[in-house]
């Protein structure tokens, strides 16, 4: 097997802010349902009220609606929003990789989180890569986290992906704040939790010399959706993050904070809303940060444990080469193994695209 490898480390190759990036700019949408069916448009777009405080995240878990996401869904819904995009402009959506916001967000992250692996398929299409998540890795990946032996007296794996939902349920509205009754919001605490329903923004965005049209989901906007397309749009992103006491709990959430940036800045998240947990799951307290601001405020003021330069700088020379090193027909491996500073690409299939694309959008793209 031949397989091409490119270094993450050292890290210092990729110093400095030479890298010219866009701004991510939407040009499409779609949404999921409470029943996960799939419709282009903005139906499951939220509103961000805040919550009142204190907030138990635990209320309702019994009756959690949780969605089962261990099929692969391939990049099926991009694909099927993008070929409506082209319908409608009667254009190419033109771009040198078209993915998923999480893949990149795992190359983003790379030269600080060399602790965890990756791994995602990749194939050539009319001159552009697109790169899905290996389901089966995923699969894999979640089960390990599920088995984990927690601490006595923690909550289980479960349970706190419970209070993220529920946080976000705490904090939405389905209009805005104006038109919406009282009562509505006031009963958020008591609405079942039900983590189907996505909006999902289809942006444009670029680093480097390299085109990238990525799907993403973002949970709320702050006011409305500008009229002007051009306009950027005031997304908040919401996390929960365990309240910090210690040194150590410091480097945790700096460490976290690495994530949030790096998922946020890609779609053009311009604000992180932060719920602080207790260990029982109480939110008492909220911050709300600036995505722009977070990598200065982690190198000046914090333990400096990334560095968002570097990350830019890696991705934008990680993607410029992984640009020539798939090339011609076949699917190919991008992986990541775990404790690993170097991301290994090799060839699966001699031919055709896997089932990376849709055959809707193989067929809409050939007539
Ligand atoms: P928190 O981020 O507040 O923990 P996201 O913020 O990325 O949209 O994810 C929303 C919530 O989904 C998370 O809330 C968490 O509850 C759950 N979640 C996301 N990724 C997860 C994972 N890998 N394992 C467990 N839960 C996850
Ligand atoms: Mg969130």
């Amino acid at each position: 097997m031949n397989i091409s490898t490119f270094n993450i480390q050292p890290t210092s190759r990729f110093a400095g802010s030479n890298t010219t990036i866009r701004r991510p700019r939407e040009i499409a949408c779609f949404s999921y349902d409470d029943q996960r069916q799939f419709h282009l448009g903005e139906t499951s777009l939220r509103y961000y009220y805040p919550p009142r405080l204190p907030a138990d995240l635990n209320r309702g878990f019994d009756t959690f609606q949780q969605l089962d996401d261990s099929a692969d869904e391939h990049l099926d819904a991009l694909l099927q929003t993008i070929i409506a995009l082209e319908k409608e402009t009667g254009k190419k959506c033109e771009a040198d990789i078209i993915t998923w916001r999480g893949m990149m967000t795992k190359i983003l992250v790379a030269p600080f989180d060399i602790m965890n692996g990756f791994e995602m398929n990749a194939t050539r299409f009319q001159d552009t890569i697109f790169i899905e998540e290996n389901n089966a890795y995923k699969n894999e990946q979640k089960i390990r986290q599920r088995n984990q032996r927690m601490p006595p007296g923690m909550a289980s794996q479960d349970l706190m992906a419970y209070w993220g939902y529920k946080f976000e349920t705490l904090c939405l509205l389905r209009q805005p704040w104006d038109p919406t009754p009282r009562e509505e919001i006031e009963s958020r605490e008591e609405q079942i939790v039900n983590n189907s329903s996505q909006y999902c923004s289809v942006v444009r965005t670029g680093i480097g010399s390299t085109r990238i049209v990525i799907g993403g989901e973002v949970d709320a906007v702050w006011d409305c959706k500008p009229d002007r397309k051009e306009d950027p749009i005031h997304w908040v992103e919401l996390k929960t993050s365990a309240e910090i006491h210690s040194d150590r709990d410091m480097l945790k959430y700096e460490r976290k904070l690495l994530k949030f940036w790096a998922q946020s800045f890609l779609l053009g998240v311009p604000k992180i809303i932060v719920g602080f947990r207790d260990q029982q799951g109480i939110i008492r307290r909220l911050e709300e940060l600036e995505t722009s601001s977070l990598p200065v405020k982690v190198k000046k003021y914090g333990k400096g444990v990334w560095d968002g330069n570097i990350c830019i700088n890696f991705a934008a020379a990680f993607l410029e080469w992984l640009r020539n090193t798939i090339h011609g027909d076949g699917t190919w491996r991008i992986r990541k193994l775990e404790k690993s500073p170097v991301i290994e690409v090799f060839k699966v299939e001699e031919h055709g695209f896997g089932d990376i694309l849709s055959p809707a959008f193989s067929a809409w793209r050939s007539t």
